[in-house]
């Protein structure tokens, strides 16, 4: 296999880079990063130097780069994880976001279309498309949790325009035959996860002793996956899922964010050495609400486990214990992250700096 990996220098597509490299070692892989702030190619420095694997910077939007590296590389699988992906900077500026995850997908599926026509339509080629359960909208507190039939709703430009490009390779199947298929996932966290998302906030403000701010009340809910339980789900869909499809992914583990930050205080205080606050969880203090927050996901994850297998494996407590142990081995990893650029953006929505 070929697979041009797209994004795959951020938070899941540099896990799902590792994953495929160690598990597919006779795979061609392509990574393909415009390196934005949230792009860091330090996530896969080790596996630069394989014979198969080639880091391409640049622009999923750059319809010649991407023309000519679908013929030169002789794709056959694209994993497209390249976006704009966080809910706070969508609020701050949207622009980017529809012109990477709106312009950009359009740009990616349009040449893999004339690419993938002028081949004589291959079978077996795939275009997966990663997008997440905010699509969906927001659940309240009874409501059944989001099958893959759910009508769209989605609240912030994140969501929005990730919605869109989910409608875009869904019309490229039905209208052109492009082997596409999407999948919606659930709040991931792991290794390599940017500072600005809750779980690597918490974990690095805890280690500085500063304060965890909460949003609102608290009482918002995640469904929580730890990043390679989504790596697994996306190889058995690129593997056995169905052109035209749509696989919901989730932790099947709702858990509220007071509950979530305090839990992470709790192993932050038996897992790390000398904290400078300690009980940490004396540092969560509730700050303004996020604009427009949607109050509760959950994904029913029935459709990939029955059609496909997939289930996820690791428990929240033991996935925060793996993130926890992992941003105390890696302080080198997040610590040139808090730039100024950073530092900007945190007094931007906090009103104060990191
Ligand atoms: P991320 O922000 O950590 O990484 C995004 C990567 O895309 C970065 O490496 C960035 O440099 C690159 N990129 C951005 N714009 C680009 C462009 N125009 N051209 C090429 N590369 C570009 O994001 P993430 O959290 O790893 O999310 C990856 C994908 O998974 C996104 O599509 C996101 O919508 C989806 N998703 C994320 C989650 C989650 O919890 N993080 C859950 C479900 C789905
Ligand atoms: O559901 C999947 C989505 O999960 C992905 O599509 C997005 O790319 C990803 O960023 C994530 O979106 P969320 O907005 O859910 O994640 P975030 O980590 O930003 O926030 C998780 C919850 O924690 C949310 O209810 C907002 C809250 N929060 C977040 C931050 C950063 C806080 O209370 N305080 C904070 O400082």
């Amino acid at each position: 296999m070929t697979i041009l990996i797209t994004g795959g220098a951020g938070f899941i597509g540099s896990n799902f880079v590792h994953h495929w490299c160690n598990n597919y070692p006779n795979d061609r892989v392509i990574v393909l990063d415009a390196l934005t702030y949230a792009g860091n190619r330090q996530n896969i420095a080790p596996l630069e130097s394989l014979e198969n694997f080639r880091f391409v910077q640049g622009n999923i939007g750059d319809r010649s780069l991407i023309d000519s590296l679908l013929r030169a590389e002789n794709v056959d699988t694209v994993a497209h994880f390249a976006a704009e992906s966080h809910v706070d900077r969508s609020i701050l500026g949207p622009d980017a976001f529809i012109q990477t995850n709106v312009v950009g997908t359009f740009t990616l599926l349009d040449s893999f279309r004339h690419y993938w026509t002028e081949k004589g339509s291959p079978e077996n080629y795939r275009f997966l498309h990663v997008s997440t359960d905010e699509v969906y909208g927001s659940l309240g507190p009874d409501d059944p949790a989001f099958t893959e039939t759910t009508p769209y709703a989605p609240n912030s430009p994140y969501s929005a325009s990730k919605a869109a490009s989910d409608h875009l390779a869904r019309a490229y199947f039905h209208t052109y035959k492009v082997p596409t298929i999407i999948t919606n996932c659930s709040n991931n966290y792991g290794p390599y996860h940017f500072p600005e998302k809750l779980i690597p906030l918490m974990c690095i403000n805890i280690l500085l002793g500063k304060p965890l701010p909460v949003y609102g009340d608290g009482q918002n809910i995640r469904d929580w996956l730890f990043v390679l339980d989504h790596c697994k789900a996306l190889d058995i869909v690129i593997h056995k899922g169905q052109p035209g499809e749509t696989y919901n992914v989730g932790g099947n583990n709702e858990v509220k964010n007071i509950d979530l930050v305090t839990l992470l205080c709790e192993l932050m205080d038996e897992l790390a050495p000398d904290l400078p606050v300690k009980p940490s969880k004396q540092l969560i203090t509730f700050v303004k609400d996020r604009p427009g927050h949607d109050r509760r996901y959950a994904i029913d994850a029935t459709k990939i486990k029955t059609e496909l297998g997939w289930t996820p494996e690791v428990t929240v407590e033991e996935g925060l214990r793996k993130t926890i142990q992992w941003f105390l081995n890696n302080r080198e990893w997040w610590q040139p992250l808090l730039s100024q650029e950073y530092q900007d953006y945190y007094q931007k929505v906090y009103g104060v700096s990191v």
